[in-house]
């Protein structure tokens, strides 16, 4: 998630990920649970929505009528059911290496009254777009690319699962989220970017462990065009919460501090960590359960390219 970060700091092995098991047990710390992570990549695509919806309103423009688009790494569906809703239109099929997290995209769909449209696949990514009946209009991958080793390989495999005129979304990269001041009265001042830079390092860390890992420089819009097909735009979206945020607001920020907290303590210093043990205090009236100045401030950026008819 610059990467949007916030979703890969689980130091637990991996369980029932298809075709990771080589991996089981060598590098646990960069390797990712992703069931346990459902919780919380639910309430952050549940805060995020509004940015979503902007999302969906410009790729409108470019995607009209579509009868299928496919979210490829879904996770828990929030966003596959947020493109149900903004394209009545359109079957939405959410494919994600993970079955609980499908569980959970079946069950918010049924929720939400849109099951008759919706459909997911469990596997491998990229392998799993095979099981498609159909070609997509729109294949939407937002943060998912980044967690498979060969990038530019997986691309051409989303390219190819593409109806003619078909579009690829594909949302990587933006600005870190903040969420406090610079200086927030007690500690070193510049606590986020310090963080932003052993998150940074993690990163590169977790993709060097990845089964079949290639590195590749992240210029998407020259790697969609080695996809075979025509870049037509790049945009960022901003999600913007001023202070006072809301509860649910409060208790993302909790929860993201509280893993970069505990999945990352090599790279801080004592002070810092001292630092988020006091703003993750609930009883301390400076931590971010109760202070007045905690907002949230972040932006992701979407690629768009369109398969040639
Ligand atoms: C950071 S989450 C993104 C979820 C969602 N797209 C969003 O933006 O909120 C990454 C997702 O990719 C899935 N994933 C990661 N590696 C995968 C792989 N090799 N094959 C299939 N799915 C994978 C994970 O299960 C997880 O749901």
């Amino acid at each position: 998630m610059a990467h949007d970060h916030h979703d890969h700091h689980d130091r637990q092995d991996h369980h029932g990920h298809h075709g990771r098991q080589d991996h089981h047990g060598h590098h646990g710390h960069t390797d990712v649970d992703w069931a346990v992570m459902a919780p919380m990549l639910e309430a952050q695509a549940e805060l995020f929505a509004p940015l979503y919806r902007s999302v969906m309103a410009w790729l409108a423009k470019e995607v009209t009528e579509p009868g299928l688009i496919v979210d490829t790494g879904s996770g828990p569906g929030v966003v596959s059911c947020l493109f149900a809703e903004a394209f009545p239109g359109a079957r939405v099929v959410a494919v994600d290496g993970s079955e609980p997290l499908l569980e959970r995209a079946r069950a918010r769909a049924a929720r939400l009254a849109l099951a008759d449209r919706f459909g997911t696949i469990a596997g491998e990514l990229p392998g799993a777009l095979g099981e498609l009946d159909y070609p997509a209009d729109l294949l939407w991958a937002s943060n998912s690319l980044h967690h498979l080793g060969d990038q530019r390989a997986a691309l051409v495999a989303f390219a190819e699962r593409l109806a003619p005129g078909g579009t690829l979304a594909l949302l990587e990269g933006g600005l870190p989220a903040r969420f406090l001041p610079r200086d927030i009265g007690f500690g070193r001042p510049g606590l986020q970017t310090r963080l932003d830079v052993v998150e940074a390092e993690w990163f590169t860390r977790m993709r060097a462990e990845l089964p079949g890992a290639v590195t590749e420089t992240e210029d998407w819009p020259a790697l969609l065009t080695a996809a075979g097909l025509k870049h037509t735009g790049t945009r960022s979206f901003l999600l913007d919460l001023p202070a006072p945020v809301t509860d649910q607001a409060r208790a993302y920020v909790a929860a993201v501090l509280t893993r970069l907290r505990d999945a990352l303590p090599d790279g801080l210093d004592r002070d810092d960590r001292a630092t988020l043990d006091r703003l993750l205090d609930p009883g301390d009236e400076a931590s971010v359960h109760r202070r007045s100045d905690v907002f949230v401030l972040k932006a992701h950026t979407v690629h768009t390219a369109v398969r040639s008819a």
